[in-house]
């Protein structure tokens, strides 16, 4: 209990030193916290340690937290707070409706914060709401496993007034692209879109436009794209001797740009990317589900390996998200989202990020919300996340930041700045608690920041180890989503259709090079018969041979085979939305 003791001294010493402080400060932030619409997006122009003190809060102030939390709709129950003690009778929450106003969870390695997920998680399924998480460390995946109690962790529970009893969430297993265990996810190149392509391949505007001009030109000569390959080839295509007058058909593709294109396709189908296009792409719908008792599905994306594949994992996330924005209708605000993401490591989503996905990142995080889809992102520190998706987040879960290095605490004391001001000294604080605890600001049900207040989490119902590969696999094995989407369909696609012209075309140039061979030939036996003939009938008159030039078609095989359009199945009808992905025609 030292780590306790320390607390409080700590608490003591600064209740001395600014007990007037704190309450011209509490009155000044009782102030703001009823006119500041969002200052989740408005970091306090003050830093929160112009208050000087580091709780515990007195009286008046618990009963500010008590009242900030004491919402009338539903909530998630986050966890009670602590005073020196934690005080079970003042309930943290977040407004159910509130939660599509998306959130941070954030803290050092080891301080709770994939447990805070799970608790998070957990009750939104049994609220009906769907959840979508992707669990990269393969530590998620107890949710779908009911906890047992000991005795620490049900003497922990009883102290927070947590009826804690053993529970699992129904959950769907997923992969990338069949890789592990779960539901394959894949995603065909043709839905992806240029645009969104070109951000994942890094490439400039010019390129860009230039990819948008090979898919239509896919597109009208019903090419399906469904996998890498077949955009290579495309492109392969185009820039071969046979593709020479189609990519002269089409104005503003130079053979350089479209060889530039390649080079990068070629680089990210090493870095992994390959597994994730194809078909049977999956409906994205399917995060959406809801059991016949009412309970929100948990789609676990389980991705282990991926920290070594980070560009793979923004892929796949870039496309859920617009193609989910795209299928959503609006909805304006609900008494509970349709969906809640998970993104846990989302360091991993930023780092090395280009501009662009960023700036796509941003734009959908701002705009999703009306389609009734919240995102949270759990990470070690909110400097992981850019500046302007980190003013769209309403809520926050800060667990234990380090202060060991300089940088640390500089992110630290920026993290203190994005709270409203509160009784206690958040940098001294941010750095005492233990595991399992956090400083929370939700956005109550005005949108405005509810009181700051130090927190202990609930414990999860579902289990806090992994549910054990066998579990998963029984998951895997009785899912009704697996046999839809397992088979690996390679149709009748750019690949094979080009791949068949351009081995015509060698066939072609072999054959008239045989022709022309055997002309050569037909000529020289002409001539040496002529020769002998002469010899033979010197007195009679001589003969010319002619003979015609074998027929080599002469017809354009490009546009025979470019125009059979059999077997494209995969081509829809489209219109490209605002990410270039498409709006599909589903069954
Ligand atoms: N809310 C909680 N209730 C009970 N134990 C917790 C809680 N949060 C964290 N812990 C304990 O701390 C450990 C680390 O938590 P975890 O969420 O994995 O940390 P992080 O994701 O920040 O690395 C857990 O295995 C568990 O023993
Ligand atoms: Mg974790």
């Amino acid at each position: 209990m030292t780590d306790a003791d320390a607390r409080i001294e700590a608490a003591r010493r600064a209740l001395e030193e600014a007990t007037a402080a704190l309450a011209a400060a509490e009155a000044e932030a009782e102030a703001s916290a009823a006119t500041e619409p969002e200052p989740a997006s408005e970091p306090a122009t003050e830093p929160a340690t112009a208050a000087s003190a580091s709780g515990p809060l007195d009286e008046q102030q618990l009963e500010a937290v008590r009242a900030g939390y004491a919402f009338e709709a539903a909530a998630l129950e986050i966890g009670a707070i602590v005073n020196g003690e934690a005080v079970p009778g003042v309930p943290v929450r977040i407004p159910l409706a509130m939660t599509n106003r998306h959130g941070l969870v954030a803290g050092a390695t080891g301080t709770g914060k994939t447990k805070t997920l799970q608790v998070l998680a957990e009750q939104l399924s049994a609220a009906g709401v769907p959840v979508f998480a992707a669990d990269i460390k393969g530590d998620l995946s107890g949710i779908a496993t009911p906890g047992e109690p000991n005795d620490k962790l049900l003497a922990r529970t009883r102290g927070i007034g947590q009826d804690w009893v053993p529970a699992a969430a129904p959950t769907e297993v997923f992969s990338l692209g069949g890789r592990g265990l779960g539901v394959p996810i894949r995603a065909t190149v043709s839905s992806f879109g240029p645009l969104m392509l070109s951000k994942v391949l890094g490439l400039n505007k010019t390129q860009e436009s230039s990819l948008g001009l090979v898919f239509h030109f896919a597109d009208e000569h019903g090419l399906a794209l469904v996998d890498l390959s077949d955009l290579r080839t495309v492109l392969q295509y185009l820039t071969s001797a046979e593709g020479k007058t189609e990519l002269e058909g089409i104005g503003g593709l130079s053979k350089q740009t479209a060889g530039v294109i390649l080079r990068e396709l070629v680089n990210f189908s090493e870095q992994g990317a390959d597994i994730f296009f194809g078909e049977t792409e999956i409906d994205t719908r399917e995060f959406l589900r809801v059991t016949d008792d009412g309970r929100g599905v948990v789609s676990l994306l389980e991705l282990p390996g991926v920290a070594s594949n980070p560009a793979l994992f923004s892929t796949f996330l870039m496309w859920l998200l617009a193609d989910l924005f795209n299928e959503l209708p609006e909805v304006g605000d609900l008494d509970k989202p349709k969906l809640v993401f998970f993104f846990d490591e989302a360091h991993l989503l930023f780092s090395g990020a280009s501009k662009a996905f960023i700036e796509q990142i941003t734009q959908t995080v701002r705009l999703i919300r009306s389609k009734g889809v919240g995102i949270f992102f759990v990470t070690q520190t909110p400097k992981d996340v850019p500046d302007d998706v980190l003013a769209q987040l309403g809520s926050r879960i800060q667990h234990q930041l380090r202060a060991h290095t300089p940088d640390d605490a500089t992110a630290l004391r920026q993290t203190v700045r994005t709270y409203p001001r509160s009784g206690y000294d958040l940098e001294a604080v941010l750095t005492q608690l233990a595991t399992g605890e956090a400083i929370v600001t939700v956005m109550n049900e005005k949108g405005a920041p509810s009181p700051v207040a130090w927190t202990r989490l609930r414990a999860p119902q579902a289990s806090m180890s992994p549910t054990p590969d066998e579990g998963l696999r029984q998951l895997v094995a009785s899912s009704s989503l697996y046999p839809r989407y397992s088979p690996v369909l390679d149709p009748q696609s750019a690949h094979e259709v080009l791949t068949a012209k351009m081995n015509a075309a060698a066939e072609r140039e072999r054959a008239e090079a045989a022709a022309a061979e055997a002309e050569k030939q037909a000529a020289k036996d002409a001539k040496e018969r002529e020769r002998a003939e002469k010899a033979a009938r010197s007195r009679t008159q001589t003969r010319t041979t002619t003979r015609a030039r074998p027929d080599t078609g002469g017809g354009n095989v490009v546009s025979d085979i470019l125009g059979s359009r059999t077997g494209q199945t995969i081509v829809r009808e489209v219109v490209r939305g605002v990410f270039g992905t498409l709006f599909k025609k589903r069954r």
